[in-house]
């Protein structure tokens, strides 16, 4: 392949010669990926003003060569824990040595969290957004969830949205050890004063609806009392058991269920009838050994995938989107184009998002150039190093 030639920062940029393009608009190519051979790309202002083949091209202010490589969007991840100190190597090793997964590990990580300084987590952050973007992610969520007081939760989404706008509100992540024997209680702070101090930062709520954590009853409680105060709702969601949490979200419109492992009949009926995606996280099946979603299933019967990598210090800690394409290729039997739209659109629709997710006009040109000839490479090529350039609204990602 010839040398990718990347843009200079002109006012408009035609990225040309590319091998295969994926638009995710099914009117500028073939299928839901919108698919395009022969192609080129318009980028001006930081969106993308232009698709088509490369043939019918318009003129631009410079124009670059992608060699023939596949252009795909920039990765949507809508499901990640940056805010955290420390490490659960040990919790790790005693897994792989045996021992089940459990919520409990979680505390770990939020004796150390607390006891970090606000530089350390700014940094902890910033490290792994910039390890993202390096593999292809353009758009992060990310969540409190490892501070579990008042100060600490709000130190902790002050911090994501520092580096992120898609900040998520998870102060009812775990009950912490001081509310062990009044986890009633630790509901209240959630729903009252860690509320208030946390809401002004943060666009979602999220909680962790699972045996050792969140009952339903509780979950509804915190769920709704932020939603009352503006924020919209995403569920950890039937992740390590059956359980209420899938119904819940899509009960009260919640925007994503997540990790959706445990789903009975009447769980997949109600992602497919509701708004509600379900967003599927093999990088936590892959390291606590557990089974993976069953995302034919869902697909099947009309549900809205996304896909992330959970990046987390406990139950999943990879950063990379096309280590969850290919699990969710060869795991869960989503084709490699379901795979590539649900780590991409998918994730937009996770987050309630238009402008990324896709490169048709209007889109913010957030975009991934492939060392390979095809998206599918991302699922036949595992564990390759596939992601040759990318760019945020145009401009190269730092890495
Ligand atoms: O999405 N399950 C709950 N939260 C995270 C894991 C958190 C941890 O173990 O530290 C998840 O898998």
């Amino acid at each position: 392949m010839e040398p990718y030639d990347p843009p200079t920062g002109a006012a408009s940029t035609l990225v040309t010669n590319i091998g295969s393009l994926v638009t995710n608009d099914p009117a500028f190519g073939e299928g839901p990926l919108g698919l395009l051979t022969d192609a080129a790309l318009l980028i001006d202002g930081g969106c993308i003003a232009w698709a088509g083949p490369a043939a019918k091209a318009p003129s631009a202010d410079e124009q670059v060569d992608a060699g023939g490589r596949a252009v795909i969007p920039g990765f949507v991840d809508s499901h990640s824990h940056l805010v955290f100190a420390g490490d659960r190597t040990a919790e790790f090793n005693a897994r792989m040595s045996g021992r089940p997964y459990s919520a409990g590990g979680i505390q770990t990580t939020v004796d150390a969290t607390r006891a970090a300084s606000d530089e350390h987590l700014h940094g902890v952050v910033e490290r792994h957004v910039r390890e993202a973007f390096r593999q292809g992610t353009t758009t992060l969520e990310t969540k409190s969830g490892y501070g579990l007081t008042v100060a600490d939760e709000a130190r902790a989404v002050s911090v994501a949205a520092a580096h992120t706008d898609e900040v998520t509100y998870l102060g009812a992540h775990l009950v912490p050890s001081e509310f062990a024997d009044d986890p009633g209680g630790y509901v209240d702070l959630v729903t009252g004063p860690m509320l208030d101090a946390c809401a002004p930062y943060a666009r979602w709520v999220d909680v962790f609806c699972e045996q050792g954590a969140f009952d339903g009853d509780q979950a509804r409680a915190v769920l709704t009392a932020a939603a009352a105060r503006g924020l919209v709702p995403r569920v950890h969601a039937n992740q390590l058991s059956y359980g209420p949490g899938v119904q819940l979200a899509v009960e009260l419109g919640a925007a994503s269920a997540d990790h959706c492992t445990y789903l009975t009949d009447a769980d997949v009926d109600a992602l497919a009838q509701g708004s509600t995606v379900a967003t599927l996280l093999p990088g936590s099946d892959f390291s606590t050994r557990s089974p993976y979603p069953d995302a034919r299933r869902l697909l099947d019967a009309g549900a809205t995938l996304a896909l992330s990598p959970n990046c987390n210090p406990g139950s999943s800690y990879t950063s990379s989107m096309a280590f969850c394409i290919a699990l969710a290729v060869r795991e869960m039997h989503m084709t490699p184009d379901e795979a590539l739209w649900a780590a991409t659109a998918g994730g937009a629709r996770a987050l309630r998002r238009t402008d990324v997710g896709r490169l048709s006009p209007g889109a913010r040109a957030d975009l991934v150039v492939l060392d390979a000839p095809s998206h599918v490479h991302l699922a036949y090529r595992p564990g390759v190093p596939l992601v040759s350039a990318v760019r945020r609204a145009g401009r190269p990602c730092e890495g």
